[in-house]
């Protein structure tokens, strides 16, 4: 039996998630808890083995799963570190970006690849999205590029790639270096390859609602190139490669081995997962067919990982408030694009500098997704949202 949590709250509540029996009636938005049910032996023995050896940090596991991650995502190398915010910082460190240096992003996203560009103390620079992918808009990176533009962060926003063809060209023409924020991506695939191993480096989250999702923090580098995965390596621990002789100023971003356990013990359920959310994808947007709204697409070259299956709606709201009434509670992603921070204020980014991740950010709603949702859940949502437009 399917176990779900009651409302988003419960996710947030200390103590961890309340379990209901299964109501197709009740749709929790999120329900990381029901893979570490349905994976609880497999996961109790790997955690006991990690007990019983002692060895906690950057162990044989973490050297592990580095391999399988690498080897998933078609890379030469992975760096497990801290977060994925981490991976972001460090990337750009090891790519020696600093002060004096631009690096252009999106305003449309969660924050830690803009936060990751003024912890190595460079210009943070936005650039519009493009409306139906919510990915960076080439012409408007082009646009922004100057000569001191060292490096792009395309995000692989809500599951599926960046125009990466087009940031590719424009990053080689002016030798500009490509750090792919795959923390919604992985599983999902460009030009058949793997997300994280077209650019220099490749960023992934282990946060628990991510698609791989660890029972803590948890990120990883990945790259092909032997002396950035060296760097990489030194950065997270203190800049040393010899202990205690600090070659580098390093960071403490370190793997544990209870996360890399875990993370091993679902990866290979990964691309299974994958393709259930898949199927919840087409079955929403089959049920949704028709609806006034504006619904999610798949660019050309790229395959789909669905880490969020967003709507757009003018009356997104009111359709959010009917939604939550229905037994459907729902969280947005991002309610107000980053340009317009509180954090940012002092930069001087104001309301209509990024018109199209303001539009999206007031009209875009995320709908359940996980591939443990049934399709008596999926088909409540779909009932509830033609509902709100009269049937
Ligand atoms: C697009 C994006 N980048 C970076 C991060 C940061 O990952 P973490 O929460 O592991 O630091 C997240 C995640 O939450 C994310 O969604």
């Amino acid at each position: 039996m399917p176990l779900h949590l009651s409302s988003v709250e419960d996710l947030l509540r200390p103590g961890g998630p309340t379990v209901y029996h299964f109501d197709p009636m009740q749709v929790p938005f999120l329900n990381p808890g029901a893979q570490t049910t349905a994976l609880r032996e497999q996961l109790i023995q790997a955690l006991t083995e990690v007990l019983d050896r002692g060895h906690f940090i950057l162990g044989p596991q973490v050297a592990a799963l580095e391999q399988e991650i690498a080897a998933f995502v078609d890379a030469g190398h992975g760096i497990g570190v801290n977060s994925g915010s981490d991976a972001l910082t460090l990337a750009l460190r090891a790519l020696d970006v600093g002060p004096g240096d631009e690096v252009i992003t999106t305003p449309f996203t969660y924050i830690a690849p803009a936060e990751s560009v003024i912890q190595v103390g460079a210009r943070l620079v936005f650039a519009d999205i493009d409306p139906r992918t919510f990915t960076l808009d080439v012409d408007e990176v082009a646009r922004r590029c100057t000569p001191r533009t060292k490096a792009i962060i395309p995000v692989h926003l809500f599951g599926q790639a960046a125009n990466l063809d087009a940031l590719l060209s424009l990053a080689r023409e002016r030798g500009i270096r490509i750090v792919e924020d795959c923390a919604q991506a992985i599983g999902a695939s460009w030009q058949g390859k793997g997300l994280g191993s077209a650019g220099d480096i490749g960023c992934f989250s282990f946060y628990p609602t991510k698609n791989l999702g660890a029972d803590g923090d948890g990120g990883m580098c990945v790259t092909s190139d032997d002396a950035l995965a060296k760097k990489l390596r030194m950065l997270r621990v203190h800049g040393i490669e010899r202990r205690y002789f600090h070659d580098l100023h390093g960071y403490n971003s370190r793997l544990d081995e209870m996360q890399a356990v875990i993370l091993r013990v679902k990866l290979p359920h990964l691309k299974r997962w994958t393709t259930r959310r898949g199927e919840i994808a087409a079955r929403y947007s089959a049920g949704l067919a028709g609806v006034p709204v504006d619904l999610p697409m798949t660019a050309g070259g790229n395959t789909h990982c669905w880490h969020v299956y967003a709507l757009r709606s003018e009356r997104r709201d009111e359709l959010q408030s009917h939604l939550a009434a229905s037994g459907v509670p729902t969280l947005i992603y991002y309610p107000q694009p980053l340009h317009l921070q509180k954090c940012y204020a002092d930069v001087g980014w104001t309301l209509g500098d990024f018109p199209v991740a303001e539009a999206v950010s007031r009209t875009i709603l995320p709908l359940p997704m996980y591939p443990e949702l049934e399709d008596a859940q999926v088909d409540h949502v779909i009932r509830s949202v033609r509902g709100f437009y009269g049937g």
